[in-house]
């Protein structure tokens, strides 16, 4: 299968419609994509990323219904393995073809597929290429996922093949965006799981951005923008220090003390007029967590204490929540204890990369008693007054 996006400019990647979990880790509801394109010039031709080692048949098979006969170059934008793994396959069927990329792209490369060094050659930011009438620059764009990324732009066409930056793990038969909040909420899951934490630099790969006329962004996950600006609209407003008024409640009960104490907590948050998106930990999928932080001022934690800490399931959410490095601006914990423990520092412990303003957690021994609530109606309030004043 391959797609016609302009003249001599191929989509010639492969869907995965059946993946269930990315680095083991990041559940892909919906799939993915592994995008690749082919641009032919007038006198040379290139491949831009390839795909996953595990669809590298359907990979040829693509190429080889497009009329591929020889590739001159395969420029890898990102050394992970779903983008650069075909490439040693394609260079066993054209042994001609050169591998462009990134100086830090060059050794990891090397390190993680089996070329020799002579086939691979650094292209530097700004740095052009001429295909015959389709000119490719290549920026630097690092930390949109691995440190040795960069974008190729296609100057005639004003095309930006950004590779991870700005895509979405979705599989879909649109080449292009045609279900734009379908695509908006992968692509922010995308960017919560991926992005997030090089917020900072991101913003700077976005300022660079601007200085290129863009008419279609195509990643090398998901469908490819014809209309970029909803996509750059939202990461603008991701990579923003400002928060949204919402309370994130990421929480687990074992006998029902801190459950009550969450619900009471949730309710009164309601009354207030606050918004509020509770996540039970014992049945969560943490990219949709991910995606509530991306953008929320307040994160409160409920547990329980196990042994003398944290539940798992709260310690682990409070890792993941730690590692994406949300600009989350306020946090707490609501938890409960049946004799002793050290539950709410250690939880906080997990997560000193949240530069968050601390409330006094709410930990109440066993079911809680009338006082307990009453803290939650003071941690209530002081929420209140923060969000009035965002
Ligand atoms: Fe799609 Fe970072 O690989």
């Amino acid at each position: 299968m391959f797609r016609k996006i302009k003249d001599d400019i191929y989509s010639v990647g492969v869907i995965d419609w059946h993946r269930k979990l990315f680095d083991e880790l990041i559940p892909l509801p919906d799939g993915t994509s592994y995008n690749s394109y082919f641009i032919q010039g007038q006198e040379k031709n290139a491949i831009i990323d390839t795909v996953e080692p595990d669809f590298d048949q359907d990979f040829l098979d693509n190429l080889e219904q497009a009329g591929v006969e020889k590739v001159d170059y395969i420029i890898s934008n990102h050394a992970e393995q779903d983008h650069s793994g075909t490439i040693p396959v394609l260079l066993e069927k054209y042994p001609e073809a050169e591998v462009l990329c990134s100086a830090k792209a060059k050794s990891m490369l090397l390190d993680l597929l089996e070329l020799k060094e002579e086939q691979i050659r650094v292209v530097e930011d700004g740095e052009t290429l001429e295909l015959g009438g389709k000119t490719l620059e290549f920026i630097d764009t690092p930390w949109v996922h691995w440190p040795e990324t960069m974008s190729t732009y296609l100057q005639e066409e004003n095309i930006l093949f950004p590779c991870d930056f700005f895509g979405s793990h979705l599989a879909t038969s649109d080449l292009y965006v045609e279900d734009e909040a379908e695509v908006f909420k992968a692509a922010k899951r995308y960017y919560a799981e991926i992005m997030m934490p090089f917020r900072k630099i991101i913003k700077n790969n976005l300022a660079k951005l601007e200085d290129y006329e863009i008419d279609m962004i195509a990643p090398s996950h998901g469908p490819i923008y014809d209309n970029p600006e909803i996509i750059l609209d939202a990461y603008h407003d991701w990579v923003s220090d400002e928060v949204k008024p919402e309370v994130i409640v990421p929480y687990v009960s074992m006998h029902g003390s801190t459950d009550d104490l969450v619900n009471y907590f949730i309710n009164s948050l309601i009354d207030e007029g606050i918004k509020v998106k509770p996540f039970n930990l014992t049945d969560v999928d943490l990219g949709n967590l991910a995606i509530s932080l991306v953008d929320a001022s307040t994160v409160v934690f409920g547990s329980p204490t196990v042994l003398t800490g944290p539940h798992p399931a709260a310690v682990y959410a409070a890792y993941v929540a730690n590692i994406l490095k949300p600009k989350t601006r306020y946090a707490s914990i609501i938890g409960s204890y049946g004799w002793a423990g050290r539950m709410t520092d250690k939880l906080l412990d997990l997560m000193p990369n949240l530069k968050v303003e601390l409330y006094d957690p709410v930990v109440a021994k066993g079911h809680g008693s009338d006082e307990d609530y009453q803290e939650i109606d003071r941690l209530v309030d002081e929420i209140k007054i923060d969000l009035e004043n965002l």
